[in-house]
């Protein structure tokens, strides 16, 4: 009983152990400032233009952009729908890890189609692109990773499961039953869905990361605090609100949202996209979209495990990018994108 009573009163000192002061994964996700990284490459898609555009920070800034390519799209998908939503870039990790990097995207042009067809017979596949330096992206192809059940697949992205040893891939479904090969019924509610894989071409069978049933959730980010703690941040298709919850053991442990129940970072916003700052310890990004008005806007954190984000200033940043994802890069990347798309 004592010893038990002093475990506990022992335990929270051993939780709240600086983060700083422990290891971190060795590129992409850290929340350390990093010389080495010298800009940040964001990638989105534009309102009613389903393709996927790159930007480039303006110097070392995480909150100022300018369109590369003078403002045209570097991918045009090809397959599906043939249009791209939500695309998301990818760190390699482990034997990859600054050798590969992945884009990965939500296959839907909602101008050929509704939203309501868009969640019953909607597209079951990812897009996926890869490349080995940034510039060149090869390899297009529209993986199905749903069986029929689900009415859609959507908003995918991925992180490197370093305890699995692969990547944790995750996207938002819905599902109908059996009984209603037409999905003319009413479906599940929307819940976080995942799957390992090693090469974006062959994944595990699904299973559920996330369900809140009856509240639908959507477009999940990932940020690895180190030393197996993770943030994570979703959208509330129910509300219509973004919030986070933190784990420190693991991507499959246990989850709590800092701040309570109800703890809400914005209202009216989706497509969370989180990233460090490449040059203030313990200082990190998070993008939400504005949908219903002039897109991403950046909040900024020095207490991601609290919860507490603010508004940034914004004057930097462009408008109307919608949902997408941010990579630090470093000197050799920031002018090689420069060179190839300026
Ligand atoms: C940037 O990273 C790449 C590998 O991803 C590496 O080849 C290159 O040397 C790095 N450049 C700098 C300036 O660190
Ligand atoms: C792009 O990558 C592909 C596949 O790795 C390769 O075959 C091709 O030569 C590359 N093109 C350029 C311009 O580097």
């Amino acid at each position: 009983m004592r010893l038990f009573s002093i475990f506990l009163t022992l335990l929270p000192t051993a939780l709240s152990v600086p983060f700083q002061t422990l290891d971190f994964t060795p590129y992409g996700f850290t929340p350390r400032a990093d010389p080495s990284l010298t800009g940040y490459l964001g990638v989105f898609f534009l309102g009613d233009k389903p393709s996927v555009y790159f930007y480039l920070s303006n110097g070392n800034n995480a909150i100022s952009m300018k369109a590369l390519n003078k403002g045209n799209p570097v991918i045009n998908p090809t397959k599906g729908t043939r249009g791209v939503r939500d695309p998301s870039i990818i760190a390699g990790g482990g034997s990859e890890a600054a050798k590969k990097w992945y884009i990965i995207g939500t296959d839907l042009e909602i101008g050929k189609t509704t939203w309501d067809a868009a969640q019953r017979t909607g597209s079951r596949g990812i897009f996926v692109w890869e490349s080995t330096d940034l510039i060149n992206w090869t390899n297009e192809r529209l993986v199905t990773v749903e069986d029929a059940t689900a009415g859609m697949v959507w908003a995918p992205s991925a992180i490197w499961d370093a305890e699995k040893g692969q990547y944790l891939v995750h996207w938002a479904s819905k599902f109908y039953p059996t009984s209603d090969p037409q999905h003319k019924g009413s479906p599940s509610a929307i819940r976080i869905r995942y799957a390992h894989t090693t090469d974006f071409k062959t994944f595990s069978a699904p299973a559920d990361y996330i369900n809140k049933s009856p509240t639908n959730i959507i477009d999940l980010d990932i940020l690895s605090l180190g030393s197996n703690a993770y943030a994570r941040f979703m959208k509330d298709e129910s509300a219509k609100t973004v919030f986070t919850e933190v784990s420190s053991n693991g991507l499959f442990g246990t989850w709590t949202r800092p701040g309570g129940a109800n703890a809400v970072i914005a209202s009216g916003v989706e497509g969370p996209a989180v990233y460090w700052d490449n040059q203030v310890e313990g200082r990190a990004h998070l993008l939400l979209d504005y949908y219903g008005s002039d897109g991403y806007r950046p909040y900024e954190s020095t207490d991601v495990k609290g919860g507490k984000w603010s508004a940034s200033d914004r004057s930097a940043f462009p408008k109307n990018l919608r949902h997408g994802s941010v990579l630090p890069v470093n000197g050799t990347m920031v002018s090689a994108l420069g060179v190839k798309w300026s």
